[in-house]
């Protein structure tokens, strides 16, 4: 059975810490003293949605492994349409060593790694970002020197982001808060789910903003209207816009807060230009460790145990 990223419910806080450990580690390294793990190893890149930073970042990251990658637009496949999921997963495992996959439904992603014989990871569905979650985790990390104790306000749509990040949250020992409007909380499969894994560590849901933000340690946002909900735009910033981080929002946290978004912004919507660039603001380092963790996950899940062996 391959290993799987598929989204952090069932993943061990252990390997969790292990991995952020090693991607800070590597991070440190200069080139000339990478370790070459996956030379001749092949990352497909399946992409249904628009990308920047997971798409780069993951070629990138199997680059510095020694490796290549092959990027599939989600039009040219057509999963579900010009073939069915499943032969398509047990058809490019025999072409590639591992798939990263950004689609829809997070159904999609659960059956490609069911049948696909190669690791799946979610590279972003409507239910999960486990890699953006797992990158912003190391900044505070990085940054902090520790994790447990934190809380970590995400202001905005309980999302794939957020809810990811909740689930990170819990695995590291930070209180998790969503300041949300009424109708944008994380759904009761999600809630239950999340209850079952972590009975100690309750999700708080607050939604009014100042509230939620005063005293925070972290406060993170996301565009109130993903992809796939363009739709919904006119509406959502609407019901929104008291939840936009500004400076008057941002300064109820602590006075050092961090400010995250995983990126891209919309400017003047969820986040304005002075927070964006402002003296918080760590979104650029945020979004380098993107290509730090995926080194480390890639690492673990193509070339497993073996990497302990170049541990210095
Ligand atoms: N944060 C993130 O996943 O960015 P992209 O959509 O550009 O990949
Ligand atoms: N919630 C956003 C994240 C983009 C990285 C989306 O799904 O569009």
């Amino acid at each position: 059975m391959p290993r799987h990223f598929v989204d952090l419910f069932g993943v061990d806080p252990e390997l969790a810490n292990r991995l952020i450990d090693r991607a800070l580690e590597l991070k440190q390294r200069p080139a000339g003293e990478r370790p070459l793990l996956l030379q001749g190893r092949c990352l497909g890149l399946l992409f249904e949605k628009p990308s920047m930073r997971t798409r780069v970042s993951f070629e990138a990251a199997i680059t510095r492994l020694g490796g290549s990658a092959i990027f599939l637009r989600g039009d040219d496949v057509g999963l579900g349409v010009r073939e069915s999921v499943v032969d398509f997963a047990r058809v490019i495992s025999q072409y590639v060593d591992a798939l990263a996959v950004r689609t829809y439904s997070h159904k999609t992603v659960e059956v490609l790694a069911a049948a696909a014989s190669v690791p799946v990871i979610n590279a972003l569905s409507d239910a999960a970002h486990p890699c953006q979650a797992m990158a912003d985790l190391m900044t505070i990390r990085e940054l902090r020197g520790a994790l447990g104790g934190q809380t970590l306000v995400f202001v905005g749509d309980g999302n794939n982001v957020a809810r990811s990040l909740a689930v990170g949250a819990a695995l590291f020992g930070l209180k998790f808060v969503l300041a949300c409007p009424e109708g944008y909380a994380f759904p009761g499969d999600y809630r239950a789910r999340y209850a079952a894994a972590f009975p100690g560590s309750p999700l708080t849901l607050e939604h009014d903003p100042a509230t939620a933000v005063r005293g925070a340690d972290v406060v993170y946002t996301d565009v109130w209207a993903s992809m796939g909900q363009e739709h919904e735009a006119e509406s959502r910033r609407n019901d929104f816009t008291p939840f936009q981080v500004n400076e008057t929002l941002l300064g109820l946290a602590a006075p050092d807060a961090l400010f995250l978004h995983c990126l891209p912004a919309r400017r003047g919507e969820e986040v304005v230009s002075k927070v964006l660039d402002g003296p918080q603001s760590q979104v650029i380092l945020q979004a380098a460790n993107r290509l730090h963790f995926q080194v480390a996950l890639l690492e673990w899940l193509l070339a497993g145990e073996s990497s302990a062996g170049d541990r210095p």
